[in-house]
């Protein structure tokens, strides 16, 4: 497959305030983000012109960034209004967009307390992570990587840092065949995949790791309301490894995964149920609804 760069593209990308050609949107090589990890991102998905949750990624984007110690130089309610400027821009309604703020060029050394922090927008057509395919269920591998510890990186934070064991961790799956793999905690308890979060259905129930060492997603946290609303037990939890037989169906959650079914983790396999079929059409029929009425149909 012939790959499309990100850098030669049209459209416009939102840059610090202003909307810019696509291909003019260049960043000098010696800028601190890519020297020394600090950026920190969004991932979003407009559906029929609305962003989902738009304002809850606008605010988990402000706190990653006061997590590594940045205040990003605008507002909620300004970066709500980028994202919506650069969708209109790009004549877009279906799209993925990914904000990203990061340090500038005035320094290049650990300490960055002087650096620029610069915010940028941009939308893309990106269809489900996993392809046309996911119905069927996606395969898992098992990571040799492990989400550390709170206190080892600052795994509330969507930073890119987080991202450089999830690349590895996905290589290595890919290289054995299967489409992602689980990564486990440093405790040896199951976490996440490597951009999406998990849930298993056992015994007629939910179950899904507590989010404590790893991003408690926008759409794990919308799954997690859509189950209750259908009666739905849903227990967080530690979860091990060899419980995961227990399981009889098992699922993704994320912006880019949405509601993907998984049917296979290592050695075990499962089948999408009922289960998963009921919550992937709920939350399908959600994204397409208007922010108001997302919020009446979530409301307890
Ligand atoms: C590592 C990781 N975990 C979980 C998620 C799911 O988060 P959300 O549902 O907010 O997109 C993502 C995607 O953003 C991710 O990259």
């Amino acid at each position: 497959m012939a790959l499309m760069p990100f850098d030669d593209r049209d459209g416009m990308i939102w840059w610090n305030g202003q909307l810019i050609p696509w291909r003019e949107a260049k960043l000098h090589v010696l800028s601190h983000g890519l020297h020394y990890a600090s950026a920190v991102f969004e991932g979003e998905r407009a559906y029929g012109g609305h962003v989902f949750k738009l304002r809850e990624h606008s605010e988990r984007l402000i706190e990653s960034g006061r997590i590594l110690g940045f205040e990003i130089p605008y507002g909620a309610e300004e970066i709500d209004r980028a994202c919506e400027e650069v969708l209109a821009a790009n004549h877009m309604t279906e799209a993925y967009l990914r904000p990203l703020a990061w340090r500038g060029t005035e320094q290049l050394s650990v300490s960055a307390q002087q650096t620029r922090i610069h915010l940028m927008v941009a939308c893309w057509a990106w269809p489900n992570l996993f392809g046309a395919d996911r119905m069927k269920g996606v395969r898992l591998g098992m990571s040799s990587w492990k989400r550390p510890h709170p206190e080892t990186s600052p795994t509330r934070s969507k930073a890119a840092g987080n991202y450089m064991i999830g690349t590895m961790s996905k290589h290595e799956a890919e290289a054995a065949g299967f489409n992602d793999a689980l990564m486990l905690d440093w405790r040896g308890q199951v976490s996440e995949a490597t951009g999406a979060n998990i849930f298993f259905a056992i015994d007629g129930e939910l179950h899904t790791p507590t989010p404590d060492c790893f991003l408690d997603g926008i759409t794990r946290r919308t799954v997690i309301a859509l189950a209750h609303k259908r009666q739905i037990k849903v227990v967080e939890r530690a979860i091990f490894p060899e419980e995961m037989k227990r399981a009889t169906e098992a699922f993704l959650t994320g912006t880019a995964a949405e509601l993907t079914p998984v049917r296979q983790i290592g050695e075990l396999h499962f089948t999408p149920g009922p289960i998963t079929e009921t919550l992937l059409n709920d939350y399908e029929a959600l994204v397409r609804m208007s922010p108001a009425e997302v919020e009446a149909k979530l409301a307890a």
